[in-house]
């Protein structure tokens, strides 16, 4: 299964995503943690990429396109993949063809995570993530059983650099103008699909399952 995870920053795309993960045994493919793995390296690519990130804007295309392009040509790709947070704008996406093509692979669905703009900014800044596994957290949704500590490693938790209310709002002035058009293009090839995520995490989790399970 080639997957496609959409949604607006914060929508809960990375929650799902790691359910889809647990029962497809396929990989999660997150430009954003990708990025993030880069600036904590020190790269180049991380220097290039943390400036845009705390800018709540696009890292440009070309960098963007290039690290996804050899991820997908990983081994563990070979029996599907969830892509999260690429493809976001068009060029992106007519990309993404172009690669998968050379793969001899198409996307199977895209799950559109839709939740109003108005929940958005509380989502990200109430949000904490462990520094050991990576586990995601909120403070008020999905609150771990001893703040700012991991329930599933005990590692500690920490808040992204670019979850504060001014960063939130350009990444969601962005993602109107750039990302937002490809539902548009992904619903003209006919393999789009959209979940209210403004239900409980496990409400949406099992709406995804059925869309995927409904389409075996
Ligand atoms: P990225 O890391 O992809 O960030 P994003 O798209 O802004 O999305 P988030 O990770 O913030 O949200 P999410 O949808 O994963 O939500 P989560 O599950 O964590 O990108 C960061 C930056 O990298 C970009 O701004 C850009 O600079 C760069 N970048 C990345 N990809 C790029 C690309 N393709 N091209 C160019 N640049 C790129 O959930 C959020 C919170 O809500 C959590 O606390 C969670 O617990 C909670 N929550 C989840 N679901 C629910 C629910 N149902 N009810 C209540 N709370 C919930
Ligand atoms: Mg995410
Ligand atoms: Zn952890």
């Amino acid at each position: 299964m080639q997957l496609l995870m959409m949604g607006a920053p914060g929508a809960g795309k990375g929650t799902q995503a790691a359910k889809l993960v647990d029962k497809y045994k396929i990989p999660q493919i997150s430009t954003g943690d990708m990025f993030r793995a880069a600036v904590k390296d020190g790269t180049e690519l991380g220097k290039r990429a943390k400036a845009c990130m705390d800018a709540g804007q696009l890292v440009p295309d070309d960098v963007t396109i290039g690290i996804v392009r050899e991820r997908l040509a990983k081994a563990d790709c070979a029996n599907g993949f969830i892509l999260d947070g690429f493809p976001r704008t068009l060029a992106q996406a007519e990309a993404l063809t172009k690669i998968l093509d050379e793969l001899g692979k198409k996307l199977t669905q895209v799950l559109n995570i839709h939740v109003p703009s108005e929940d958005l900014i509380e989502r990200a800044i109430g949000r904490r993530i462990c520094k050991n596994c990576g586990a995601t957290y909120h403070v008020k949704f999905n609150a771990p059983k001893v703040a700012d500590v991991c329930d599933a490693c005990n590692g500690e938790l920490f808040q992204r650099a670019d979850d504060n209310e001014t960063t939130m709002k350009n990444r969601l002035s962005v993602y109107e103008n750039s990302t937002r058009p490809l539902i548009d293009y992904y619903k003209a090839e006919g393999i789009y699909s959209e979940i209210d995520g403004r239900q409980p995490i496990d409400k949406v989790t099992a709406e995804l399952f059925k869309v995927l399970d409904g389409m075996k």
